[in-house]
């Protein structure tokens, strides 16, 4: 879908930068052409030698080299580039970029473009949270920039917070869907366009009082695939999320809910959709009557939460006579008899297909990156091989392109 594109890469300096290195190995797996340009500070993290390799190009350092000046200017680096990546994006470097410096090559390349520029910040959490970065990446975005993460988890320096880099996957699926958006991509790369699709991902948390709530634990790692992967063959994706620590997908219009019912009321509002994926984790149950203030402790023993059932988003798209999807597609987490209870539920809830997984704790499926799909559909199950939440997502993507009309 991407072959030839080119990508220019900017690696600015940060402890990020090795996973740059299997981000330009990704990318070349894919047919897409990778040049590098290393700021001063990305060189006390990676060589030279290593990006060239890897990139099996030269790699660009200095602005005021008359080699390079001469044989390639810094306005033929651009030119010659379909995107510009900057990963990983120091606070340092999104600062330069946010006031228009021009004082190294990088910067220099990156006032002086015309061509998309995507950036994937990795830093301190500290330094991720100051004030002073966060303006500069709302400047950054109100330009047009497209943000890649970051995630949350633990850091190089010891702390724990949003900061690290998004994975390299991460990076070159959202580099994918840009492509796939774009005119680069040619005739036939985007099967889905024209179509709109909806989907549910992550966790729902229910209200006990202001600031208690029932929840689980997903990740949304595979609803949010999903919905990159469907983006990615051009279809126009609304995600509705509960709760999640993932950046929001590139390309998808995201609305972000607590609740159930809230998840439900986005959904509906996403209507008319072609296809719907309910990948959420949706709380089976709300407290009956959240209080409107803070349960206190008062010596009577703690208090009886009553439950009521929440409404199921998957049968009530499955069941929306005239607003229904063309495809409603679910999951079905089970611990034993997967594909039996699968079978069945695909029955209860009146949806055309579901991907049913173990979530046996030992499969560590929960939260984890990987995931073994039963795929029940009207006439049968297909078990598919072990697969990362990534290849699930395209996978499936391509069997709902393929069932709309366009090519497998
Ligand atoms: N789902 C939903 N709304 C709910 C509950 C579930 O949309 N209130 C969707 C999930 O997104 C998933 C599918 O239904 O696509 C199956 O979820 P699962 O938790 O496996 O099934 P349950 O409905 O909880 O059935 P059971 O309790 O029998 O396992």
């Amino acid at each position: 879908m991407t072959a030839e594109k080119r990508v220019l890469l900017i690696v600015s300096g940060g402890i990020a930068a090795y996973k740059t290195l299997e981000l330009i190995r990704r990318l070349r797996e894919r047919g897409i052409s990778v040049r590098c340009v290393l700021t001063a500070g990305g060189a006390q993290f990676v060589t030279p030698l290593s990006l060239s390799a890897l990139s099996e190009d030269k790699v660009y350092t200095e602005i005021f080299s008359l080699t390079d000046e001469s044989e390639m200017g810094h306005i033929r680096l651009s030119r010659e580039a379909d995107l510009l990546v900057v990963a990983p994006a120091s606070a340092d470097i999104m600062a330069r970029m946010a006031g228009g410096l021009a004082n190294d090559l990088a910067t220099t390349v990156l006032l002086a473009t015309d061509k998309p520029v995507m950036f994937a910040p990795a830093m301190n959490v500290r330094m991720w949270e100051h004030a002073a970065t966060q303006a500069n990446i709302a400047t950054l975005e109100s330009r047009g920039l497209i943000r890649i993460g970051p995630d949350a988890g633990n850091m190089a320096c010891g702390e724990y917070g949003l900061g690290r880099m998004s994975e390299p996957m991460t990076i070159v699926e959202a580099i994918e869907t840009h492509f796939a958006e774009t005119h680069f991509a040619g005739p036939g790369a985007r099967p889905l366009a024209g179509r709109r699709a909806l989907v549910t991902s992550g966790p729902t948390r229910e209200a006990i009082d202001p600031v208690r709530y029932l929840s689980n634990h997903s990740s949304g790692k595979q609803g949010h695939a999903i919905a990159a992967a469907l983006a990615g063959l051009g279809a126009e994706t609304s995600l509705i999320t509960g709760p999640v620590a993932l950046p929001d997908p590139a390309g998808v219009s995201v609305v972000h809910v607590e609740s159930a019912a809230d998840m439900l009321a986005a959904c509906q509002a996403a209507l008319p959709a072609d296809v719907a994926v309910c990948a959420a984790a949706v709380s089976d149950w709300r407290i009956a009557a959240a209080a409107s203030e803070k349960l206190k402790k008062d010596g009577d023993g703690p208090p009886a939460l009553e439950l009521t059932e929440n409404p199921d988003i998957l049968r009530t798209l499955s069941q929306a006579e005239n607003r229904r999807p063309g495809l409603v597609v679910g999951f079905a987490a089970e611990t034993e008899k997967v594909v039996e209870h699968a079978i069945e539920k695909r029955q209860r809830k009146g949806c055309d297909w579901i991907l049913a997984n173990d979530v046996s704790p030992e499969t560590g499926t929960f939260g984890g990156d990987s995931n073994v799909i039963h795929f029940v559909h009207g006439d049968g199950v297909e078990d598919w091989p072990r697969m990362t939440k990534q290849e699930v997502a395209e996978r499936l993507a391509q069997r709902i392109a393929a069932h709309m009309g366009g090519a497998e």
